[in-house]
């Protein structure tokens, strides 16, 4: 039920919870894994996928596929994403095996280099024949990485969007924004994988968790339908009187939304509030109202509303916004 005075509480009837499977590749995405195994509770299945057969027996997923036996021999890609791709498609059958009754797959991967780059489109492909809603969770490389490895996620990104409902970018040379620019490079990449695993977890929680408000996978399709796949992502959770608003002007600060200046260009956009059953009427309409701001009148706006016992105090904001930008934007 809302109730609809201000200072009412919200009380959440319960919707269904959808399999998910969040699938690492590469480097940067088992890294990604090992932050997310760490913070989520009730966690759903994470899988490990890597041609480094040393780094894959290092990762604490509780499923790993080694790709490439006999392309990578167990060695990496070595910067190639042709030899990343090739070893994909050798375990192909068994990736698509690994993705069988996801609802979600959420491929995580670093791009630039030969295994993220080559192997997370494959990896992205299968999983959709596998019959599942499929989203990117990626970084892009730093500037200062070159033109090549540019390039490489470029095209990655490109093949991404083809089996991704959407792909949440995180560039690299933006981890300079969210820690001080004495910050020890740890704490910068620390920062940076901070911020994709709340993207992740956001995007768990938005279709998984019991909801008031549910937001289905037919909506997250609804959203992304007609825009290219690159989504804008921001999160902000905080607690106290002024929760509400404090948790969207954090969320529209994100780095990933650019201060809020990207969602004017948005079509759809979706905002997905969380909170205990203390989650009041007001502080949805706070939320709407500061996020409404942002956008053009044309834009449609998707509401979800999931209500956790275990958020206590803390009310949780997150904005997906689609880009219609007629292609795959690079930094
Ligand atoms: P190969 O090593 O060639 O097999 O490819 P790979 O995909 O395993 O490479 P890796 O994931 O290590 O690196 C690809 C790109 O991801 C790099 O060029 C970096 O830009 C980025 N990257 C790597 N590790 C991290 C990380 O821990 N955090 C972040 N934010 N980015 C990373």
């Amino acid at each position: 039920m809302i109730s609809l005075g201000s200072n009412e509480r919200v009380t959440a009837p319960v919707a269904p919870v959808v399999s998910c499977k969040i699938i690492g590749v590469g480097g940067a995405g088992l890294a990604l894994l090992e932050k997310l195994a760490g913070g989520i509770s009730g966690a759903p299945d994470l899988v490990a996928m890597h041609t480094d057969a040393q780094a894959l027996m290092t990762s604490s997923a509780p499923r790993k596929l080694q790709l490439g036996r006999d392309t990578a021999k167990g060695l990496g890609a070595g910067g190639d994403p042709a030899l990343g791709q090739a070893a994909a498609k050798e375990q192909a059958d068994e990736v698509r095996a690994e993705c069988d009754g996801a609802q979600i797959a959420v491929v995580c991967a670093g791009l630039g280099g030969g295994t993220g780059s080559g192997a997370a489109p494959v990896v992205a492909h299968e999983a959709r024949k596998a019959g599942a809603l499929v989203l990117g969770v990626v970084t892009l490389p730093f500037a200062g990485e070159g033109g090549k490895r540019r390039e490489q996620a470029a095209a990655s990104l490109a093949r991404l969007g083809r089996s991704c409902a959407a792909v949440v970018c995180f560039e690299n040379d933006r981890m300079g924004e969210i820690v001080p620019p004495g910050a020890p490079a740890t704490e910068a990449v620390q920062a940076a994988s901070d911020t994709m695993s709340r993207a992740v977890v956001a995007i768990l929680r938005m279709v998984g968790l019991p909801s008031l408000m549910h937001v289905g996978l037919d909506e997250l399709v609804q959203l992304f339908r007609g825009a290219d796949a690159r989504c804008q992502f921001g999160h902000g959770a905080a607690s106290g009187p002024d929760r509400a608003d404090l948790a969207v002007e954090q969320a529209l600060g994100s780095p990933l939304l650019d201060d809020g200046k990207m969602l004017p260009g948005s079509g759809n956009v979706l905002v997905h509030i969380t909170g205990d059953a203390s989650l009041r009427f007001g502080e949805m309409q706070s939320v709407l109202g500061a996020v409404a701001r942002h956008l053009p009148e044309s834009a449609q706006v998707f509401l979800g509303v999931s209500t956790d016992p275990r958020s206590e105090d803390s009310l949780g904001v997150t904005i997906m916004a689609s880009t219609r930008t007629g292609g795959v934007p690079m930094p």
